[in-house]
């Protein structure tokens, strides 16, 4: 069959109001660029002439500033999900002008299939090739890409001269059977390739191909401060700690490593630290970090669903293909994040929380409870099901007027029954096997900044029964104090405890 060339703006007049769209990609790796941009101009048109235009939109993860940004300033998201982390995203959603159901990554593929969802449309794809006969290879992001690409009636192709035809091989694309019927996930270690290079679609779906030459969006790392060192350090510390103890086998397990900078400066320091041996990553999102290991042999191994690196980065692993592609694999999120592989390779998960409780539960996605910062991503696929799962976060936030500690959590995310460890620039507090008395005692001591110690001490002196000495009338003290004085620190338990 030949493959029809059209441009953006002819593949966004296939897209109409209310259609749900799947879009291709993980973070803004492997997204799709110019026709997200096409349809946003579009949807502006149709507001202009009176006409409704919104659109409901499944990605990977978060996405590139084309989607989520282009179409949020117009206001053409009706529904969005799984995570994102775009600004003008997160001011739609928390303004209700697009309904956001923030899910866990490893769900969606399976969701979708199942129908929960509902139908997908049309999907954009990102392509570094594309054949006759309807093999895809994707470029430096997988997300969801393989299920919504047999879901969907129609397929647009972006196939982005950027990415090299070479990249084939380096994706691992394996889709699981449903129940009753499903089998396990046969990966064992970290490196096992278990589906096929390219995504395979009904050639006739292909409706249109637009040609790019686009480098991905986004993608740099902030300068490490010594908030984030520290952490990092303290992170490398505690494992090495854990293996000498005999807690984590001398040959270590494979690691997964959250977004951000603190993840990466948690890796940048394992890697550095000459008693932890080389290692394995089975992680989503692969950083800087991971591939300058990888060049110093420090990384073995590396499976995930995207490549969300520097523009740097990129450029070492495109001019370097052969080396790389024996050392990274890229799969769909059902399978970068899955519970059961997660739990079969006994992962070390360390992700990074808004803020937790003295008690040890966790809030990733909430600021003061009510406004969504970007989503749980894949942190809850990790942290349930890894073999010790780390939580870290720098003790406080906006200068101290924030204490990443509180006496409740507003929002939670992972509970203190998944929550096993937690890290801070000011140390480490491992929580296992105590009870919510010691757990807030143990991070009190190790973790909260200086400035809340006693508030905190004195929060859980207060006199209360049970086991958990939550106080109902002041355990949000700190966020209420937040609003009404911009500074937690003020708080006087005196005239919260009424
Ligand atoms: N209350 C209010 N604001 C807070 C806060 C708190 N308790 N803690 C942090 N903040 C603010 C910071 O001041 C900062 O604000 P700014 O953007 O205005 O500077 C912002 O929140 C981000 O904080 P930062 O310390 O830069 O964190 P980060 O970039 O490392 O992100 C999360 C932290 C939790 C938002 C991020 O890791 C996340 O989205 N996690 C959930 C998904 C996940 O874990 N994915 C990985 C799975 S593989």
């Amino acid at each position: 069959m030949t493959l029809k060339f059209i441009t953006a703006e002819e593949a966004a007049s296939f897209i109409n109001h209310d259609d749900t769209v799947g879009f291709s990609g993980f973070t803004a790796a492997g997204c799709p660029k110019v026709v997200p941009a096409a349809i946003a101009k579009r949807a502006d048109e149709e507001h202009k002439k009176g006409n409704p235009f919104k659109i409901g939109v499944c990605t990977g993860a978060s996405t590139g500033d084309k989607i989520d940004g282009e179409l949020s300033r117009v206001n053409a998201i009706k529904f969005r999900t799984p995570y994102q982390s775009n600004k003008d995203m997160r001011a739609a959603l928390n303004a209700h002008d697009a309904q956001y159901f923030d899910m866990h990554l490893s769900e969606l593929a399976q969701d979708l299939r199942y129908g929960f969802l509902g139908k997908i449309n049309t999907v954009i794809i990102e392509a570094a090739d594309v054949t006759e006969d309807g093999e895809i290879i994707l470029t430096s992001g997988v997300g969801i890409a393989p299920t919504i690409c047999r879901l969907a009636d129609k397929i647009i192709i972006e196939l982005n001269a950027f990415h090299p035809k070479e990249i084939r091989g380096m994706h691992d694309i394996y889709e699981p059977a449903d129940p009753p019927y499903r089998r396990e996930i046969p990966i064992y270690t970290p490196s096992d390739r278990i589906g096929k290079p390219y995504v395979k679609v009904d050639p006739k779906k292909i409706v249109g191909i637009v040609e790019t030459n686009l480098p991905n969006e986004g993608g740099a790392f902030s300068p490490l401060d010594d908030t984030t060192m520290a952490i990092g350090q303290n992170v490398a510390n505690f494992l090495v700690e854990e293996i000498k103890s005999g807690r984590l086998p001398k040959e270590f397990v494979p690691l997964q490593s959250g977004v951000g900078n603190v993840a990466n400066a948690v890796l940048g320091c394992m890697g550095e630290n000459p008693d932890i041996p080389a290692f394995n990553v089975y992680t989503e999102v692969i950083q800087d970090a991971v591939i300058s290991l990888m060049r110093s042999g420090r990384v073995k191994f590396a499976s995930g669903c995207s490549l969300t690196v520097s523009p740097e980065a990129m450029k070492e692993i495109y001019s370097d293909l052969p080396f790389f592609k024996d050392k990274i694999l890229l799969r769909p999120q059902e399978i970068s994040n899955n519970p059961e592989v997660a739990r079969r390779l006994g992962l070390v998960a360390i992700n990074t929380a808004l803020e937790a409780d003295i008690f040890g539960n966790v809030n990733s996605t909430h600021v003061s409870g009510t406004r969504m910062m970007n989503g749980i991503g894949g942190s809850g696929d990790f942290t349930r099901s890894g073999m010790l799962s780390i939580f870290t976060t720098p003790s406080t936030a906006k200068d101290g007027k924030i204490s990443a500690f509180v006496p409740m959590v507003s929002h939670m995310d992972h509970s203190e029954h998944s929550v096993k460890v937690i890290i801070t620039e000011y140390g480490v507090a491992d929580l296992r096997g105590k009870s919510p008395v010691q757990r807030a005692r143990c991070i009190i001591e190790n973790c909260v900044h200086p400035d809340y110690k006693a508030l905190l001490t004195e929060y859980l002196e207060m006199g209360i029964k049970g086991h958990t000495p939550q106080n109902l009338n002041c355990c949000f003290a700190f966020h209420q104090e937040l609003a009404k004085s911009g500074d937690m620190r003020n708080v006087d338990w005196t005239q919260y405890n009424k």
